[in-house]
C-alpha cells in the first residue's frame, strides 16, 4: 500500500472586494452584526465580465499548484472537483477543467459535498493513490456563490456569509516512505438534516416549470435556505467528534496538533473548536475575515495561505476538518 502527500498548493480569489458596508447599501444589514455573528469583514465576488467562473477560478488555482509541485498538466492522472456552484447543472466542473487545461483524457470526478467537499475529495484521491491506481491527483475546491445569492434583505442571513474563490492541491504518491503525508481521513453524513441547509431547486423534485408557474416572490427554492442556529449547533459537535476520531485513529492527542485548519464556516465556530481543544491562537488558521465562507474552496485557500506564510513546517501535524450541508463532515490528519 502506498501513501499520499500534498506536493503543490495554489489558490485564487477574484479581485473585486465586497465589504460589509457595501452589503449594507443593498440590504438591511450592518458591519457590526456581520462581524459579531460571523467574524467576516469582507469577501470577494466575481464581477460580471471579469472572466471568472467556478471552473476558471479552479484552473487558476490548479495551475499554481501544479507549478509548485514541479509537474506539468500531462503528469496529472485524475481530477477531483468539489463545488456546490458548478458553471452548468451538468456536466460538472471537472471536465471543464480538463478541457481548459488541455489535459489528456484523464478521468474527472465531481464531488457534491458542499462545505465538506474538499475533505471528501482529498479522501477519494488518497484512496486512489494508496491502491497504486494513480500517482498524481489534482483536487480543486471552487465556488461562485455570488452568482446565486439573494442580495435583497430577504436573503441577508445567508448572503452576508458566502464568498467566491478557489483552492487546489496536487496529491501524489509519497516515494520516500518517511512517514509524512496523509495519515488518515474520516468521513460522515447525516441526510436526515438535508433540508436544514440546501438549495431545493431547480431539481427533479422542484422543476423549472413549477417555479415559473408559481410566480411567487416568496417561493425561492433556487436560493440557499439555512437554519443557521441548527447548523451552528450541529457543526460544533461534529467538528469536535471528527477531529477526535482522527486523533484517536493515529494514537495522537490534541496537544500534538501543530496546525488546525477548519473549514471557514464562521469565526465563532472556529473559536469554539479552538477552545474545546485548548489550542493556542497560532495553532488555528482563520482567514474567513477576508473571504467569507467559500465552502469547498475554504480549506484549500486557507491551507495554501498558511503554507505561503511559512506556517506549515516539515514534520508538523496538520489537521483539516469540515462540516456542512448534507449534513456531511470529515477530517484529514496530515504529517507535513
Ligand atoms: N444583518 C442584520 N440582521 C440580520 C441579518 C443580517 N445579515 N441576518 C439575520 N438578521 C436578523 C434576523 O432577522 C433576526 O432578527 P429578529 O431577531 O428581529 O428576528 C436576528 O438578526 C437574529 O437572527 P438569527 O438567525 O437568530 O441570528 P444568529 O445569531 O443565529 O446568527 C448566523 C445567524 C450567523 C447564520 C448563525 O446562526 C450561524 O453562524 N450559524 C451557523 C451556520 C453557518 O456558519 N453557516 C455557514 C454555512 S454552513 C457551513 O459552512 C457549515
Amino acid at each position: 500500500m502506498y501513501t499520499s502527500k500534498i506536493i503543490g498548493l495554489g489558490s485564487y480569489v477574484p479581485e473585486h472586494i465586497v465589504t460589509n458596508d457595501d452589503l449594507s447599501k443593498v440590504m438591511d444589514t450592518n458591519d457590526a452584526w456581520i462581524q459579531e455573528r460571523t467574524g467576516i469583514k469582507e469577501r470577494r465576488h466575481i464581477k460580471k465580465g471579469d472572466g471568472n467562473s467556478t471552473s476558471s477560478m479552479g484552473v487558476k488555482a490548479a495551475e499554481i499548484a501544479i507549478k509548485r509541485a514541479s509537474l506539468t498538466n500531462d503528469d496529472i492522472d485524475l481530477i477531483v472537483f468539489a463545488t456546490l456552484s458548478p458553471d452548468m447543472y451538468f456536466p460538472g466542473g471537472g471536465v471543464q477543467v480538463q478541457n481548459m487545461m488541455n489535459m489528456k483524457t484523464i478521468p474527472a470526478l465531481d464531488v457534491r459535498n458542499q462545505c465538506s467537499g474538499f475533505v471528501y475529495g482529498l479522501s477519494v484521491a488518497d484512496q486512489f493513490i494508496k491502491t497504486g491506481m494513480y500517482k498524481n491527483v489534482l483536487i480543486i475546491g471552487s465556488e461562485n456563490h455570488s452568482g446565486g445569492l439573494d442580495m435583497s434583505t430577504r436573503g441577508r442571513s445567508v448572503s452576508v456569509i458566502f464568498g467566491d474563490g478557489a483552492g487546489a492541491v496536487v496529491l501524489s504518491r509519497n516515494e520516500k516512505e518517511d512517514g509524512s503525508g496523509i495519515l488518515s481521513t474520516h468521513l460522515h453524513s447525516e441526510g436526515a438534516h438535508a433540508k436544514e441547509l440546501c438549495v431545493e431547486g431547480p431539481s427533479m423534485e422542484c422543476w423549472v416549470p413549477e417555479i415559473i408557474a408559481k410566480n411567487d416572490k416568496e417561493f425561492t427554492p433556487y436560493y440557499a435556505h439555512m437554519n443557521g442556529q441548527f447548523v451552528f449547533k450541529n457543526a460544533v459537535v461534529r467538528f469536535s467528534e471528527v477531529i477526535n476520531e482522527g486523533l484517536e485513529a493515529n494514537k495522537l492527542q490534541a496537544t500534538d496538533i501543530d496546525m488546525l485548519i477548519p473549514h471557514q464556516a464562521n469565526l465563532r465556530i472556529s473559536q469554539f473548536i479552538q477552545k474545546q481543544f485548548k489550542l493556542a491562537d497560532e495553532k488555528v488558521y482563520n482567514n474567513i475575515q477576508k473571504y467569507g465562507n467559500t465552502t469547498a474552496a475554504s480549506i484549500p485557500i486557507a491551507l495554501t495561505e498558511a503554507w505561503e506564510e511559512g506556517k506549515l513546517k516539515e514534520g508538523d501535524l496538520v489537521v483539516l476538518a469540515a462540516f456542512g450541508s448534507g449534513f456531511t463532515w470529515g477530517s484529514t490528519i496530515i504529517r507535513w
